[in-house]
C-alpha cells in the first residue's frame, strides 16, 4: 500500500483507493485502541473464543449498556498464550498482528476441507491416539503453529511437517517443550492447562506430522500410537542403577551422587546426633554426559578418594527406544574405570541396559553387567592423598533389576537391586546391594532421595556393599541402610 499518496496524485488516481487506504488505517487504529483499552478480562474471554470457535463470543457491555459480541463483531481473535499477537479477520482473510514487532502478515490461507481432514484426522488411521491429539492441536496450537502444523512465519514457529525439523525433535523433547514451554519465546507451557494424557496425545500428533511417521504411511502400530503408553525416566539413574535413557542430541548433563555411608539412617548410637547420617562424610561423585547424537553418548564420572578415586569413561549406544514404537528400550555401554584418577586397578565393563514400560507411569529395568578385573570394595586406608593398594582383579557378573513408578506426574518411587551372580564372595559381596528412593523432576533437573546399602556408584563398585566397604558384617541389614541423594541437571 502506498501510504505517501500526495494531494497531486489524488486527482490522477481513482479517488476510492486512498480513501479506502485511509479508512482502513483509521479502522485499524480504532481496533488497536479498543484492544488496548479493553479490560484484561476480555483477553481471557477472547482467548476462549479463539481456542473454541463454537464457544459463544465474548459479550461485554457496549456504550448503550447492552451486551454486544465485540471481538466477533470486530473480527478480532486473541492468540492463546500470547500477549503481543492477535488475529484480525478482513474480507475473508485472516491477518496476524504482532504489536511487539509492528508486523502484520497474512495467516496461512485456510486449507481446503479435504486438506484439513487429511492433516488433522488421518483418514485411514489405525491409531486412536492421534485423533484426540489433532483436535487438541486445532483448538490450542494451530493459531500459532498453523493449520496442520506447517508453521507461521510471522510467529517464527517451525514447520512440523519438515523432516529437518522433526529430526532434531525427539519424542521426549516434544513432550517436554509442550509441558514446560520454551522460556524466552512465545511458546507457552501447557503443563497446568492440558492434562498429561492430552499433552501426550498432542505430542503424538505433532510427531505424526513428520515424514514416515504418518500413521497411514508408517508400519501398522509404529511410532505414535505407543507414545501414550511409554514411560519417560526423569534421570540417568534410578538411584545407582542406570536407566539407559536416551540423551538429547548435543545435550550436556551433570550427575551428582552423594552417599552418606558412614552412619546408618535408621539405627546406631549417633543416629539422632548426626541427623540420620547426613552430618557424616559424604561420598560425593560427579560426572558429565554428552549426547553426540540422540543415540550415541559419552560419559565421564569420578568418585572421591574415600572410595579409591576411580574415574570411569564410557560410551553408550541406544539402539532401541519405546518412544520410536519399539517393544523395548535397549542401550549398551562400554566403560573403563581406573582407580587413583585413572592411574591403576583398571576394570572394563560391558552393560546392557534394558527396560520396558508397564504403563505410561511405570517402567521395569534389567541391566546385566560384566566387569572384567573388578576389585573388592574396601575403603581406602591412610590419608586422603594416599594411593589405593594394588588389588587382584576378579571377573564378575551381576544383574541390576529395578523399577520406577510415578505416583504423581513428576514424582516417582524407585527401587533397585544388584545381585552378583558370578564371583560375589570373592569380591566380599555376601548380600545383594539394593536401594529405594523417591525421584522428583523439575524442568531439566531431577532429584532423588533414597536409602541404600551400597556406597559405590561407578559400574565396577555398584554391586559392592557397605559391609565389606566398612568391614562391618552387620551393615547390610535394613538397619544399616544409609541415606543418599542424586542430582541431575541438563545444562543444554
Ligand atoms: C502463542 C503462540 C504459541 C502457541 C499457542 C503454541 N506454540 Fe508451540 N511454539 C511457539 C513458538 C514461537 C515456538 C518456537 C520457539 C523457538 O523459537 O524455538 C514454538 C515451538 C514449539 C515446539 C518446538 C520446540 C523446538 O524446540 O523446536 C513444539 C513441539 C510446540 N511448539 C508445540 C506446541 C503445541 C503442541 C502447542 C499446543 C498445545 C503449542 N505449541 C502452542 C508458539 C506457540
Amino acid at each position: 500500500m502506498n501510504m505517501r499518496t500526495s494531494a497531486g496524485d489524488l486527482g490522477n488516481l481513482s479517488p476510492k483507493s486512498p480513501r479506502f487506504v485511509r479508512n482502513f488505517r483509521w479502522g485499524f487504529a480504532a481496533v488497536v485502541a479498543v484492544i488496548c483499552l479493553l479490560p484484561l478480562t476480555l483477553e481471557s474471554q477472547g482467548l476462549k473464543a479463539a481456542t473454541n470457535p463454537a464457544a459463544p463470543s465474548p459479550a461485554v457491555s457496549g456504550p448503550a449498556g447492552g451486551p454486544i459480541p465485540l471481538a466477533d463483531a470486530l473480527g478480532v481473535h486473541f492468540v492463546p498464550g500470547s500477549s503481543s499477537t492477535f488475529e484480525i479477520a478482513r474480507d475473508g482473510k485472516t491477518y496476524l498482528v504482532n504489536l511487539a514487532d509492528h508486523t502484520i502478515q497474512e495467516k496461512d490461507p485456510p486449507p481446503t476441507s479435504a486438506e484439513a481432514a487429511a492433516h488433522l484426522v488421518p483418514a485411514h488411521s489405525s491409531s486412536p491416539d492421534v485423533k484426540p491429539g489433532a483436535k487438541i492441536f486445532a483448538d490450542n496450537c494451530a493459531n500459532c503453529h498453523g493449520q496442520g502444523g506447517k508453521g507461521v512465519a510471522a510467529l517464527k514457529t517451525p514447520d512440523f511437517t519438515n523432516p529437518a525439523v522433526q529430526a532434531v525433535l525427539s519424542d521426549a523433547a516434544v513432550t517436554k517443550v509442550i509441558r514446560e514451554g520454551k522460556p524466552g519465546t512465545e511458546m507457552p507451557a501447557w503443563g497446568g492447562k492440558l492434562s498429561d494424557a492430552e499433552i501426550n496425545a498432542v505430542a503424538a500428533f505433532v510427531k505424526s506430522l513428520g515424514p514416515g511417521k504418518k500413521p497411514e504411511a508408517g508400519a501398522p502400530g509404529a511410532g505414535t500410537p505407543q507414545m501414550a503408553k511409554v514411560y519417560t525416566p526423569a534421570d540417568d539413574y534410578l538411584f545407582s542403577m542406570p536407566t539407559g535413557r536416551r540423551l538429547d542430541r548435543h545435550g550436556l548433563y551433570f550427575n551428582f551422587t552423594h552417599r552418606f555411608v558412614y552412619g546408618p539412617a535408621f539405627s546406631g548410637t549417633g543416629g539422632g546426633d548426626t541427623l540420620a547420617g547426613l552430618d557424616n562424610f559424604s561420598i560425593s561423585s560427579f560426572g558429565l554426559r554428552f549426547g553426540i547424537t540422540d543415540k550415541l553418548s559419552v560419559s565421564a564420572y569420578r568418585s572421591p578418594s574415600l572410595i579409591d578415586r576411580p574415574i570411569e569413561l564410557g560410551v553408550t549406544y541406544n539402539f532401541s527406544d519405546e518412544h520410536d514404537g519399539r517393544p523395548l528400550n535397549a542401550a549398551a555401554r562400554f566403560s573403563v574405570d581406573g582407580q587413583n584418577d585413572f592411574g591403576k586397578n583398571f576394570t572394563t565393563n560391558f552393560e546392557l541396559m534394558l527396560s520396558r514400560s508397564v504403563t505410561r507411569r511405570a517402567q521395569l529395568y534389567v541391566d546385566p553387567t560384566v566387569s572384567l578385573q573388578d576389585r573388592r570394595l574396601v575403603t581406602k586406608p591412610g590419608s586422603l592423598a594416599s594411593v589405593p593398594p594394588d588389588a587382584p582383579g576378579i571377573n564378575t557378573f551381576y544383574v541390576g533389576v529395578g523399577g520406577a513408578l510415578d505416583i504423581r506426574p513428576t514424582v516417582a518411587m524407585v527401587a533397585e537391586a544388584f545381585p552378583t551372580l558370578v564371583n560375589g564372595p570373592e569380591l566380599g559381596i555376601h548380600r545383594p546391594a539394593w536401594a529405594f528412593g523417591i525421584q522428583k523432576s523439575v524442568l531439566r533437573h531431577a532429584f532423588t532421595f533414597g536409602f541404600s546399602n551400597s556406597p559405590g556408584t561407578v559400574v565396577s563398585q555398584r554391586a559392592g556393599t557397605r559391609a565389606s566397604f566398612l568391614g562391618q558384617p552387620w551393615a547390610d541389614t535394613p538397619g544399616g541402610l544409609f541415606i543418599g541423594f542424586d542430582l541431575m541437571r541438563q545444562i543444554y
